[in-house]
């Protein structure tokens, strides 16, 4: 049977208006992360790098978005592909150099696109300058006093200062050797034991960054992404906590707090996320970007906080411009839950006079064609591997499809993931041998990890590593089906995947969906998502989503402006999102 809900009610718009700010450019931004192992790879050495991702930039332009987010290409061991950092003011060999970075800026800018780039000021790694200094300085020694160092417990000193664990399995500290042989200290490692944490209440550590962000700001960046940002500050004293310390990919766990289906545990009752003292140094950090004056250097925060209240925090006024929306990815495919999380996700952000932003794919989750493919609610481990069950691919990349829609028709920032533009699934059968996140080996392999997600982008069906670079070597193996994907059996083609994200992103440029106020239609049944945007250029916009079994009618006069599937005598079926201006 067909609903009709030709005279919808309109819930109040008091909740759902965006504050009325100005209109810099990062409140309504869509970001597009690149993860430089991965996008393009120009030399043939199966590793992607900053020459190949500026040949093929203007893809980026094609598609529509207004910035890129870079993931680290900075010197680098690669213990944690790049987010173990050994110089910061440098490119890995494996990326390029300087210069490389420098043609990237400017290539970019050129076709009218922003970069932002990775900061990580949670932990370096054990291979930067500073922390070999300590490692020989010995203990005590000031070189020490930069990251966090202890002696052991036990008579011995051979038990580690607390019971941290880290975030990738196993203890959070490593005894190290002293330079006379004998074992010696431990130093905290929330990461790997290749990632020692800096001591942030050390001024040196603070005056460092401070340094580096003006020394990436005058290369010409736009902006942040900040790894980690509810790390940096430990609890005095390091006392033990007898919680769990994940924060990847637990994200079915995350939405169920912001839905209340679980009570919330607040992130901070933790000796070592979301400290108070974090805001001090991000307040210091916009200063330095605001001195850089306008169109606005941006921060965004990495950080993976419960309640959401505690979150929006990270984007007071005079903090980071933006926080990723965690909680919208991890929502599981069912409308109410979408419809709680984006309503509570505007007012939070509201509170605090910022955008929200939102986000369904990123480098350290399963593919959300992937994840969607699943039935809603389902649980598994981050990382889906050859024994697992399989997800259903069709139905996946149909709800990712209609996922998108609804994400990109929300006010406020949005962040795309390389690959997802194709409808790219997830590598769910790489075999393990070839695995390199370390969380597989910390975890004994209980973990599969994030290589799934990682793999080199296809752009040309019919070439060696579907286009990856001039070779057939790509780091991680590309899954067959990935042909299929390829950027040139999309381009062009009415009703791909990559079509459908240009036409939705012109379409939110054209009618200011990323500024427009929203409100809530009522009137539907229960499993559907109808939503009304209304702003100066656009008019009233429906922006429906059909998670249920019976498809949609929508109302007299509606003009559909983007579908994210085919409709059926012009109603919308399930899995489908629609955008119709109304008159
Ligand atoms: C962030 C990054 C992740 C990395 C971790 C440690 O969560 O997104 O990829 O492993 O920080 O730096």
């Amino acid at each position: 049977m067909t609903r009709t809900a030709s005279h919808p009610a309109v819930r109040a718009a008091a909740p759902f208006h965006p504050a009325d700010h100005d209109d810099a450019w990062w409140r309504s931004a869509v970001i597009y992360q690149i993860y430089p192992r991965s996008w393009a790879d120009s030399d043939g050495d199966g590793m992607g790098d900053l020459p190949g991702i500026t040949a093929r930039l203007e893809h980026l332009q094609y598609l529509g978005v207004d910035a890129i987010w870079l993931s680290p290409f900075y010197t680098s061991p690669q213990a944690d592909a790049g987010y173990d950092v050994a110089d910061y003011r440098d490119v890995d060999p494996r990326f390029g150099a300087l210069a490389d970075a420098d043609a990237l800026l400017a290539r970019a800018h050129e076709l009218g696109l922003k970069v932002i780039v990775d900061l990580v000021p949670n932990h370096s790694s054990d291979e930067h300058a500073w922390f070999r200094a300590a490692l020989a300085a010995g203990p005590g020694s000031p070189e020490r006093d930069r990251y966090i160092f202890r002696d052991g417990r036990g008579p011995a000193g051979d038990e580690p200062p607390n019971n941290w664990d880290s975030v990738f399995g196993g203890s959070a500290w490593t005894r190290v050797t002293e330079a006379d042989g004998t074992p010696g200290q431990w130093y905290l490692h929330l990461f790997d034991p290749k990632q020692p944490d800096f001591n942030w209440d050390h001024d040196e550590v603070r005056a460092e960054f401070e340094s580096v962000l003006r020394f990436w700001l005058d290369r010409g960046v736009d902006g942040f992404r900040v790894d980690v940002a509810h790390g940096l500050v430990k609890q005095p004293g390091l006392p033990d906590w007898h919680n769990r310390t994940h924060m990847l990919g637990e994200t079915d766990e995350a939405a169920a707090h912001v839905l209340d289906k679980v009570k919330p545990q607040p992130t901070n009752l933790s000796p070592y996320w979301d400290q108070d003292g974090v805001h001090e140094i991000y307040r210091s950090w916009r200063r330095v970007l605001d001195s850089y004056g306008t169109p606005a250097r941006i921060l965004c925060a990495e950080a993976w906080v419960e309640p959401q209240e505690r979150a929006v925090l990270y984007t007071r006024p005079d903090e980071m411009h933006q926080a990723f929306n965690f909680d919208f990815l991890g929502t599981p495919w069912v409308a109410e839950d979408l419809v709680a999380v984006i309503e509570r996700s505007l007012e939070a952000a509201d509170s605090v006079g910022a955008p929200s932003t939102w986000v369904l794919s990123n480098h350290d989750v399963v593919r959300h064609a992937t994840r969607l493919g699943y039935a809603p609610g389902t649980k598994r481990k981050n990382g889906i591997g050859a024994d697992d069950p399989q997800p259903d691919r069709a139905r996946g990349l149909q709800r990712a499809r209609a996922a998108t829609t609804l994400m990109l028709g929300l006010p406020g920032g949005a962040y795309l993931y390389q690959g997802e533009e194709l409808g790219l699934p997830e590598s769910t059968t790489m075999p393990d041998e070839f695995r390199q996140d370390p969380t597989f080996v910390r975890t004994g392999g209980e973990e599969l990890g994030r290589d799934g997600c990682r793999v080199p982008i296809p752009w040309t069906k019919d070439a060696p590593g579907f286009g990856f670079g001039p070779s057939d070597r790509t780091w991680l193996p590309q899954p067959e089906v990935y042909g299929d994907y390829a950027v040139d059996q999309q381009r062009g083609v009415a009703g791909s995947t990559l079509e459908l994200y240009r036409t939705l992103l012109a379409t939110r440029a054209e009618l200011g969906l990323g500024r427009a106020s929203l409100a809530l239609v009522e009137g539907y049944a229960a499993d559907v998502v109808a939503l009304e945007a209304a702003g100066p250029e656009s008019g009233r916009v429906l922006v429906l989503a059909n998670l249920g079994d019976e498809a949609v009618e929508l109302p007299a006069g509606a003009d559909v402006v983007a579908a994210s599937g085919p409709l059926a005598d012009g109603r919308v079926p399930t899995d489908t999102t629609v955008w119709a201006r109304l008159a």
